[in-house]
C-alpha cells in the first residue's frame, strides 16, 4: 500500500511515517517530493481543519493517480485567545511560514494570562484518507490537550512544540522524545481511528 502524505512539512511527514509504520510495516510512505519535481502550493482556505484536509486530499487526488492519499490539517487552539491561532497556525505571524515568529507572537499575546488554568490549549488534527480511484474517503479528528508554557523549552519536534505542555506531563513537546509525542499526539489519535481502515486495505479486505 503506497500512501502519499499530502504535506511539505518534513516534521509532519516524518511523524506520520513513524506512526503508520507502527500500524503496519507494509505501508510505503511517499512524500510530495517523491511525486513532484516542483511541489505545488496546495490551497488551504477553508475555515475548518476538516475542510482544509479535504481540500488538500482532493487537490492531490487529481494530480497523483494510483496512490492512497493521506492529508491532514492541524493547528493549535488556545482557549484564552478565542481558539486562535486555529486554522491559521502555520501563518499566524505572517504569510511566510515562520515557527519562531509564530511562537513569539503567541507568547506575547499570552502574557496577560498568568494563571495555569488560563493557559489551556489543544492541538487538533483532521486526517483524511482517499483511495487511489477517489471512490472512497475516510475522515478522523484527533485532539491532544495541554497548556501553553511561559517560555520556549526544548528544540525537538516542530511548530509550537517548544511551548506546548501535553496533559499529564511537565515538559514541552520540544523536550519530550518523539516516541512519547507519537503516542499521545493529535495526529497519532486521528491515525489510530483510521488504523482499522489501513489494516483492512493491507489485508486485501473490502472497505
Ligand atoms: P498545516 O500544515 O496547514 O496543517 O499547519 C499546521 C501548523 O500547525 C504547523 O505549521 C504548526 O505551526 C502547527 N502544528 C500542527 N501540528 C503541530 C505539532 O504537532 N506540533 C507543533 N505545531 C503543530
Amino acid at each position: 500500500m503506497k500512501v502519499l502524505i499530502a504535506s511539505s512539512n518534513l516534521g509532519k511527514v516524518k511523524e506520520i511515517g513513524e506512526i503508520l509504520k507502527k500500524i503496519d510495516k507494509k505501508v510505503e510512505i511517499l512524500s510530495l517530493k517523491d511525486i513532484f519535481d516542483e511541489v505545488p502550493d496546495i490551497p488551504e482556505n477553508a475555515r475548518t481543519f476538516t475542510g482544509n484536509a479535504l481540500a488538500k486530499a482532493n487537490f492531490l487526488a487529481k494530480k497523483s493517480a494510483g496512490n492512497w492519499i493521506l492529508a491532514d490539517d492541524s493547528g493549535l487552539v488556545v482557549s484564552a485567545l478565542k481558539g486562535n491561532p486555529g486554522v491559521r497556525s502555520a501563518r499566524y505571524a505572517g504569510e511566510i511560514k515562520d515557527d519562531k515568529k509564530n511562537i513569539e507572537k503567541l507568547l506575547g499575546e499570552m502574557q496577560e494570562f498568568v494563571e495555569e488554568e488560563q493557559r489551556s490549549a489543544h492541538f487538533c488534527c483532521a486526517m483524511v484518507l482517499v483511495s487511489p480511484n477517489t471512490e472512497k474517503s475516510f475522515a478522523a479528528i484527533g485532539k491532544c490537550k495541554g497548556k501553553i508554557a511561559f517560555e520556549e523549552k526544548g528544540d525537538g519536534g516542530f511548530g509550537y512544540d517548544p511551548i506546548f505542555i501535553p496533559e499529564g506531563y511537565d515538559k514541552t513537546f520540544g523536550e519530550l522524545s518523539s516516541s512519547v509525542k507519537n503516542k499521545i499526539s493529535h495526529r497519532a489519535k486521528a491515525l489510530e481511528i483510521l488504523s482499522d481502515i489501513f489494516k483492512d486495505v493491507l489485508n486485501g479486505g473490502e472497505i
